[in-house]
């Protein structure tokens, strides 16, 4: 009996390690960001007010703040606006593939933790 609690409790405790998380951004997420959203999110195209630069600040959004909702997908701006069916549709053209826009819900429904890599095309001040 208890070793079949452990086998439960395990991949619970994998799952919820914080360094997982962050390489679930850095492989998964980052690329999918840095492809389709930086294009015209990135220092001096600070389109809709957002800004991708880091964890905080892509959380707090622009005019429709807050844009993400850590672990709440269903109510994140960010991620309802993959979807292409309100008045917000990211990226503007086609939508992503789904697979793009699952890994990214996913990762906020993980609480959106930010890893290290999403180099921005051109340095300077917000
Ligand atoms: C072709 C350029 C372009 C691309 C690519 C793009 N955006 Fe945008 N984004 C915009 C513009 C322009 C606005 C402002 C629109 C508005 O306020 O009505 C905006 C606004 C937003 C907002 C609303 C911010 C706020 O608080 O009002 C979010 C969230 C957003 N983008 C997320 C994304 C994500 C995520 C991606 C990548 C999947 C992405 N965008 C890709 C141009 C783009």
């Amino acid at each position: 009996m208890w070793a079949g609690l452990l086998l439960f409790l395990v991949p619970l405790v994998l799952s919820a390690s914080p360094k997982s998380d962050e390489k679930f951004f850095d492989t998964k997420v980052a690329p999918i960001l840095t492809k389709r959203c930086l294009p015209c999110h990135d220092t001096e195209l600070n389109n809709g007010g957002i800004s991708f630069r880091d964890r905080r600040t892509l959380i707090a959004g622009g005019k429709r703040s807050p844009s993400v909702v850590p672990g709440h997908p269903e109510t994140s701006v960010m991620i309802q606006s993959l979807k292409h069916e309100g008045e917000l549709q990211m990226p503007p053209g086609p939508a992503l593939p789904a697979k793009e826009s699952e890994l990214l819900t996913e990762w906020v429904r993980r609480g959106a933790v930010w890893g290290t890599k999403l180099p921005m095309r051109r340095k300077g001040p917000y």
